[in-house]
């Protein structure tokens, strides 16, 4: 059997030369959940894709966002965020960013897990994912793009919906 241990290592550095390129670890977890399409609510219950707003970084002009069913415990009756809340752990935000109407660009993804070693000190995870599953920020870098932003006055622990679709 001892010939198929080069066919091994082979086919090992051609499968680990494919996942270097797409996202791996968290990253890869991220996105995972990003993509299921169950158990999400829609902001303001509503699954229109949306112009992105003025105060929108992101390349992409089309956005729409979801929350799983932690994270959407703190909408109220109109969908949105209610004034004030905390997200608990295992809650996950998703802003998916259009290329166009029919193509995801990048997804945007905020995830609570204090205990996460990717967490930044308010328990979020923040990742970054490009459409063709690229990573386009990795969640080690612990939000280091996305924070000054998210953090500017009338965030809601560091989500922004709500100032710019009210
Ligand atoms: C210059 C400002 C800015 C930067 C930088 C920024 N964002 Fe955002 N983000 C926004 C705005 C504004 C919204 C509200 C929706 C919109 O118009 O895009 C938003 C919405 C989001 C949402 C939907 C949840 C919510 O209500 O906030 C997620 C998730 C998100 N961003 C993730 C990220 C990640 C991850 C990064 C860093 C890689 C990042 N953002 C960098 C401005 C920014």
């Amino acid at each position: 059997m001892s010939y198929l241990r080069p066919i091994l290592s082979i086919l090992c550095i051609l499968i680990l030369g494919y996942s270097c390129k797409k996202a791996k670890g968290t990253d890869a977890d991220l996105l995972s959940m990003a993509e299921e399409t169950e158990g999400f609510t829609w902001y303001k219950f509503n699954d229109a894709i949306l112009e992105k707003s003025t105060g929108s970084a992101h390349p992409q002009s089309l956005l729409r966002t979801k929350y799983n069913a932690t994270a959407s415990s703190a909408l109220d009756e109109e969908g949105k965020v209610t004034e004030g809340t905390v997200f608990p752990d295992g809650s996950l935000i998703v802003k998916e960013l259009y290329d166009d109407e029919n193509t995801i660009g990048r997804w945007a993804i905020l995830y609570k897990q204090s205990n996460h070693e990717d967490a930044d000190d308010n328990g979020w995870v923040w990742g970054y994912i490009n459409g063709d599953r690229s990573v386009a920020a990795p969640a080690s870098n612990k939000g280091e793009a996305c924070i000054s932003c998210h953090s500017q006055s009338e965030n809601i622990d560091y989500t922004l919906m709500n100032k710019y679709f009210p």
